[in-house]
């Protein structure tokens, strides 16, 4: 009896907890029961970069695992990816030809153009995302046409150097239309430029592409987390950096500006880059906005994590999975990632 009264004494004392939240965890059955994030094939979009010539599957030093495809290996790549469950790729062109405004970006005949018509040809459910911007084409590596003397675009009053804004937003609107006509899905915008989305939905509405959709790099940061993405995209800026148009990472309230623009002028989703040192501003735009919210888990996040790995200081499967679980659960409800068919693969077990 004495033993009894003194066991409920405890149960409701201060000293012990009448709530248990570790009950919840104690078999692995139990924790798949409450499990809030739950990772699938669907949550991932895989970048790939793809460069003319033929049979080329070119590693990438600072992204291991990850290629610079010619378009028949590029295609084949796809359909590995579609049979892992893969809804959609993001593509990276790397052209032969650059120059001062990037005309390759508009050629019908250019990299992602024709790459976009096999990958429609050979696997025709996949969603294809055009990565659109202008630094992987010009000769000087920056998102778009750089005011210089001499240019047919030339504008005195504004600095030498700097990136023309309206101009580049024409040329925007042409190369999306052109990649729209390959049979583009969606167009995705990633150089930051003011009204680039207005300028695309524009162009991609008067040329009868009113059912393609656009999927905004809405907050993009100037990042030194882009470093490996450079060498494997061959667009490091000639001089200068990015920083006169991408976002300085300090900042919260503008990210929301920024995006609250991209959707008044018809974004139809929207995506925060990079992911991780940004889950605050990816929750905020969730939080605020009820369109759908993709991240992009960039170049650097991703040589980060094999780097550690390689070095045996990390587990590279529990890391990246652990990454992209929270991604999701600050409110992606995509996420582009070069772990896509690893992680896919580590999913299944
Ligand atoms: C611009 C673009 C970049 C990335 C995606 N689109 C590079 C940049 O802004 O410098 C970076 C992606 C990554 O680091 O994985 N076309």
């Amino acid at each position: 009896m004495d033993t009894l009264k003194k066991t409920s004494q405890q149960a409701i004392s201060a000293a012990y907890p009448a709530m248990r939240p570790r009950r919840l965890r104690r078999t692995e059955t139990l924790r798949r029961m409450v499990r809030e994030i739950i990772l699938t094939p669907d949550d991932f979009i895989y970048p790939l970069f793809v460069r003319p010539g033929k049979d080329i599957r070119k590693p990438i030093a600072s992204m291991p695992g990850q290629y610079q495809f010619s378009v028949d290996t590029l295609v084949t790549e796809i359909k590995d990816a579609a049979s892992l469950g893969i809804p959609a790729v993001v593509l990276f062109g790397i052209p032969d030809e650059k120059d001062a405004c990037g005309h390759d970006n508009s050629n019908p005949n250019g990299i992602v153009p024709t790459a976009i018509r096999a990958i429609k040809d050979a696997v025709p459910e996949m969603i294809v995302i055009s990565d659109m911007c202008f630094c992987e084409y010009t000769n000087h590596g920056h998102c778009g046409i750089i005011n210089t003397p001499g240019d047919t675009h030339y504008t005195p009053n504004l600095p030498e150097g700097y990136l023309l804004n309206d101009a580049t937003l024409d040329i925007l609107g042409e190369a999306s239309v052109v990649h729209a006509q390959a049979g583009a899905d969606i167009i995705a915008p990633s150089g930051m430029i003011d009204g680039m989305v207005g300028a695309i939905r524009g162009a991609l509405d008067v040329n009868g592409f009113d059912h393609i959709s656009i999927m905004s790099y809405a907050a993009k940061y100037a990042s030194g987390f882009y470093g490996p993405f450079r060498d494997a995209a061959e667009s490091p800026p000639q001089f200068g950096d990015r920083s006169q148009y991408q976002m300085d990472p300090a900042n919260k309230r503008e990210a929301l500006k920024e995006i609250a623009l991209d959707v008044a002028e018809g974004a139809d989703m929207l995506m925060v880059k990079p992911a991780m040192p940004y889950l605050d501003i990816l929750a905020a735009m969730r939080a605020e906005y009820d369109l759908p919210t993709a991240a992009y888990q960039v170049s650097g996040e991703y040589a980060m994590l094999h780097a550690a790995a390689a070095n045996g200081w990390l587990d590279l499967p529990r890391c990246a999975l652990e990454s992209l679980t929270s991604i999701k659960r600050a409110g992606a409800d995509m996420i582009l990632t070069y772990f896509a068919k690893d992680a896919v693969r580590w999913l299944n077990g």
